[in-house]
Protein backbone atom coordinates (compact mmCIF):
# COMPACT_ATOMS: atom_id res chain seq x y z
CA UNK A 1 0.00 0.00 0.00
CA UNK A 2 1.38 3.04 -1.16
CA UNK A 3 0.25 6.33 0.61
CA UNK A 4 0.24 9.45 -1.67
CA UNK A 5 -1.64 12.57 -1.33
CA UNK A 6 -3.85 12.88 -4.10
CA UNK A 7 -7.11 14.62 -5.26
CA UNK A 8 -10.07 13.74 -6.69
CA UNK A 9 -13.21 15.03 -8.84
CA UNK A 10 -16.97 14.42 -7.36
CA UNK A 11 -19.77 15.63 -9.09
CA UNK A 12 -22.75 15.49 -7.20
CA UNK A 13 -25.30 14.94 -9.73
CA UNK A 14 -28.87 16.37 -10.98
CA UNK A 15 -30.92 14.10 -9.06
CA UNK A 16 -29.12 14.61 -5.67
CA UNK A 17 -28.60 18.43 -5.80
CA UNK A 18 -32.81 17.95 -6.74
CA UNK A 19 -33.46 16.08 -3.30
CA UNK A 20 -31.25 18.46 -0.99
CA UNK A 21 -28.42 15.57 -0.41
CA UNK A 22 -25.86 18.12 -1.42
CA UNK A 23 -25.09 18.75 2.62
CA UNK A 24 -25.38 14.77 3.22
CA UNK A 25 -22.75 13.67 0.50
CA UNK A 26 -20.66 17.04 1.63
CA UNK A 27 -20.97 15.38 5.14
CA UNK A 28 -19.41 11.77 4.37
CA UNK A 29 -17.18 13.24 2.08
CA UNK A 30 -15.57 15.46 5.60
CA UNK A 31 -16.59 12.72 7.85
CA UNK A 32 -14.40 10.61 6.44
CA UNK A 33 -11.39 13.16 6.55
CA UNK A 34 -10.82 14.71 3.04
CA UNK A 35 -10.58 18.31 2.14
CA UNK A 36 -12.83 19.98 0.29
CA UNK A 37 -10.15 22.05 -1.92
CA UNK A 38 -12.71 23.66 -4.25
CA UNK A 39 -16.55 23.37 -4.59
CA UNK A 40 -19.14 24.83 -7.23
CA UNK A 41 -22.68 24.82 -8.16
CA UNK A 42 -22.44 24.71 -12.63
CA UNK A 43 -25.02 23.95 -15.22
CA UNK A 44 -22.47 22.97 -17.79
CA UNK A 45 -22.55 23.15 -21.32
CA UNK A 46 -23.20 19.82 -23.85
CA UNK A 47 -20.00 20.51 -24.58
CA UNK A 48 -18.36 19.93 -21.11
CA UNK A 49 -20.40 17.09 -20.59
CA UNK A 50 -19.39 15.64 -23.56
CA UNK A 51 -15.30 15.81 -22.88
CA UNK A 52 -15.77 14.03 -19.78
CA UNK A 53 -18.18 11.04 -20.71
CA UNK A 54 -15.44 11.01 -23.93
CA UNK A 55 -14.92 7.61 -23.46
CA UNK A 56 -18.54 6.23 -22.95
CA UNK A 57 -19.35 7.56 -26.42
CA UNK A 58 -21.43 5.19 -28.57
CA UNK A 59 -22.39 3.02 -25.34
CA UNK A 60 -26.79 2.51 -24.86
CA UNK A 61 -26.59 4.73 -21.69
CA UNK A 62 -24.39 7.47 -23.16
CA UNK A 63 -27.16 9.96 -24.75
CA UNK A 64 -29.63 9.57 -21.91
CA UNK A 65 -26.54 10.29 -19.52
CA UNK A 66 -25.79 13.39 -20.92
CA UNK A 67 -29.82 14.52 -20.97
CA UNK A 68 -29.79 13.25 -17.47
CA UNK A 69 -26.67 15.54 -16.39
CA UNK A 70 -28.09 18.37 -18.59
CA UNK A 71 -31.61 18.44 -16.56
CA UNK A 72 -30.28 20.81 -13.58
CA UNK A 73 -27.52 21.96 -11.26
CA UNK A 74 -24.63 20.14 -10.29
CA UNK A 75 -22.08 20.10 -7.53
CA UNK A 76 -18.40 19.89 -8.90
CA UNK A 77 -16.10 19.25 -5.69
CA UNK A 78 -12.12 18.97 -5.88
CA UNK A 79 -10.97 16.90 -2.70
CA UNK A 80 -7.89 16.01 -1.66
CA UNK A 81 -6.63 13.09 0.77
CA UNK A 82 -4.27 10.25 1.05
CA UNK A 83 -6.00 7.60 -1.83
CA UNK A 84 -8.83 9.90 -2.15
CA UNK A 85 -9.47 7.95 -5.46
CA UNK A 86 -10.36 4.63 -4.14
CA UNK A 87 -11.53 5.85 -1.04
CA UNK A 88 -14.32 8.21 -3.02
CA UNK A 89 -15.23 5.35 -4.91
CA UNK A 90 -15.32 3.42 -1.46
CA UNK A 91 -17.78 5.74 -0.48
CA UNK A 92 -19.97 6.32 -3.00
CA UNK A 93 -20.74 2.16 -3.79
CA UNK A 94 -21.30 0.67 -6.90
CA UNK A 95 -22.82 1.65 -9.91
CA UNK A 96 -26.21 -0.11 -9.67
CA UNK A 97 -27.76 2.06 -6.33
CA UNK A 98 -30.28 -0.52 -6.06
CA UNK A 99 -27.60 -3.00 -5.14
CA UNK A 100 -25.02 -0.56 -3.79
CA UNK A 101 -23.87 -1.71 -0.70
CA UNK A 102 -25.84 0.11 2.57
CA UNK A 103 -23.44 2.19 4.20
CA UNK A 104 -22.54 4.23 0.63
CA UNK A 105 -23.90 6.82 -0.88
CA UNK A 106 -25.55 5.09 -3.55
CA UNK A 107 -26.96 2.32 -1.27
CA UNK A 108 -27.87 4.28 1.57
CA UNK A 109 -29.71 7.47 -0.80
CA UNK A 110 -30.14 5.92 -4.19
CA UNK A 111 -33.16 3.81 -5.68
CA UNK A 112 -34.02 2.34 -8.96
CA UNK A 113 -37.02 5.34 -9.80
CA UNK A 114 -38.07 3.25 -12.96
CA UNK A 115 -36.70 5.99 -15.59
CA UNK A 116 -34.74 5.55 -18.34
CA UNK A 117 -31.35 6.73 -17.61
CA UNK A 118 -30.03 5.38 -13.89
CA UNK A 119 -29.68 8.29 -11.32
CA UNK A 120 -26.61 7.37 -9.13
CA UNK A 121 -26.59 10.62 -7.67
CA UNK A 122 -22.60 11.21 -7.54
CA UNK A 123 -19.24 10.21 -9.82
CA UNK A 124 -16.12 10.01 -8.62
CA UNK A 125 -12.78 9.66 -10.40
CA UNK A 126 -11.83 6.27 -11.46
CA UNK A 127 -7.45 6.69 -11.52
CA UNK A 128 -5.30 9.38 -10.60
CA UNK A 129 -5.09 9.55 -15.30
CA UNK A 130 -9.02 10.00 -15.27
CA UNK A 131 -8.91 12.99 -12.03
CA UNK A 132 -6.18 15.03 -13.39
CA UNK A 133 -8.21 15.07 -16.80
CA UNK A 134 -11.68 15.41 -15.10
CA UNK A 135 -10.02 18.27 -12.88
CA UNK A 136 -8.78 20.21 -15.79
CA UNK A 137 -12.45 20.01 -17.00
CA UNK A 138 -14.01 21.20 -14.69
CA UNK A 139 -11.75 23.36 -12.69
CA UNK A 140 -9.55 24.43 -15.69
S1 LIG B 1 -18.81 0.94 -18.06
O1 LIG B 1 -19.46 0.76 -19.35
O2 LIG B 1 -18.58 -0.34 -17.36
O3 LIG B 1 -17.60 1.76 -18.16
O4 LIG B 1 -19.85 1.71 -17.21
P1 LIG B 1 -19.73 2.18 -15.70
O5 LIG B 1 -18.29 2.40 -15.29
O6 LIG B 1 -20.58 1.31 -14.83
O7 LIG B 1 -20.43 3.57 -15.83
C1 LIG B 1 -19.86 4.60 -16.55
C2 LIG B 1 -20.67 5.85 -16.32
O8 LIG B 1 -21.95 5.73 -16.94
C3 LIG B 1 -22.97 5.75 -15.98
N1 LIG B 1 -23.95 4.77 -16.36
C4 LIG B 1 -25.23 5.06 -16.56
N2 LIG B 1 -25.86 6.21 -16.47
C5 LIG B 1 -27.16 6.20 -16.77
N3 LIG B 1 -27.87 5.11 -17.12
C6 LIG B 1 -27.24 3.92 -17.22
N4 LIG B 1 -27.94 2.85 -17.59
C7 LIG B 1 -25.84 3.86 -16.94
N5 LIG B 1 -24.92 2.89 -16.94
C8 LIG B 1 -23.76 3.47 -16.59
C9 LIG B 1 -22.33 5.44 -14.66
O9 LIG B 1 -23.04 6.01 -13.61
C10 LIG B 1 -21.00 6.09 -14.86
O10 LIG B 1 -21.13 7.47 -14.69
P2 LIG B 1 -20.26 8.24 -13.62
O11 LIG B 1 -20.64 9.67 -13.77
O12 LIG B 1 -18.83 7.96 -13.97
O13 LIG B 1 -20.67 7.66 -12.30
Amino acid sequence: MTITSEESLVLIKPDGVARNLTGEILSRIEAKGYQLVDIKLIEPERSLLAAHYAEHEGKPFYEPLLEFMESGPIVAIRIAGNRVIEGFRSLAGTTDPTTAAPGTIRGDLGRDWGLKVQQNLVHGSDSPESAERELAIWFG
